[in-house]
């Protein structure tokens, strides 16, 4: 149920095989890798290419964070790299519906992410689509941004929905997530936590990830 998902973009890219195996072997559930394209976010990341390079060195689920403008175009070219979930922001898809529908038709997990300022009610007809609801607790775009605690009662919300339905999707909060931040995040309702600068930016991962274990109820 509890899931911990370092971020890559906060690893050291010079030796990047090394740097997932590394938190694989410290005990992380999820490789989460961040997809920008300089024009939904102010940044450039990586693309298929670097997906597939990380399917090559763990068998960890990959869940692939995708902050690009037409997402439709790239979903296919995702799942052939290897991911085994597929994140599409709301405010970056024209037909969401149709998008989600797509991801899993080529049989991997569908995710939909909101940003902070976008209400829970966007995707109050697209749960049944969803294996997973991505809220950011940052704006994307970068790493190692603070926490925006206002996002709090939309994980409630978004629970709530959950709940209400009787649904099985998983809350995954990204953004700011480290020791200080990720028991709020718990109990307001997340359970899947992608942390990049709380695990890549010490030197024992293992003891990072168990730092942010050791602060959830399991
Ligand atoms: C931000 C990305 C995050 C980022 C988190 O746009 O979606 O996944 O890597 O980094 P930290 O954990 O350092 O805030
Ligand atoms: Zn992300």
């Amino acid at each position: 149920m509890i899931k911990i998902a370092p971020s890559i973009l906060a690893a050291d890219f010079s030796k990047l095989a090394e740097e997932v195996k590394d938190v694989e072997k410290g005990g992380a559930d999820y490789i989460h890798i961040d997809v920008m394209d300089g024009h939904f976010v102010p940044n450039i990341t990586m693309g298929p290419i670097a997906v597939e390079a990380v399917r090559k060195v763990t068998n960890l689920p990959l869940d692939v964070h995708l902050m690009i403008e037409n997402p439709d175009q790239y979903i296919k070219a995702f799942v052939e790299a290897g991911a085994d979930i597929i994140t599409v922001h709301v405010e970056a898809t024209h037909h969401l519906h149709r998008t989600l529908q797509e991801i899993r038709r080529l049989g991997v997990k569908s995710g939909v992410v909101l940003n902070p300022a976008t209400p829970a009610s966007t995707i109050a007809h697209v749960l049944e689509e969803i294996d997973m609801v991505l809220l950011m607790t940052v704006n994307p775009g970068f790493g190692g941004q603070a926490f925006i605690d206002a996002v709090l009662p939309k994980m409630r919300e978004v629970r709530r929905m959950i709940e209400e339905k009787g649904l099985n999707i998983d809350i995954e909060v990204d953004g700011g997530i480290h020791e200080g931040t990720i028991k709020a995040c718990q109990e307001a309702g997340a359970n899947v936590f992608v942390a990049g600068s709380a695990i890549f930016n010490k030197s024992d991962r293992q003891a990072a990830i168990h730092e942010l274990r050791s602060k959830l109820i399991t």
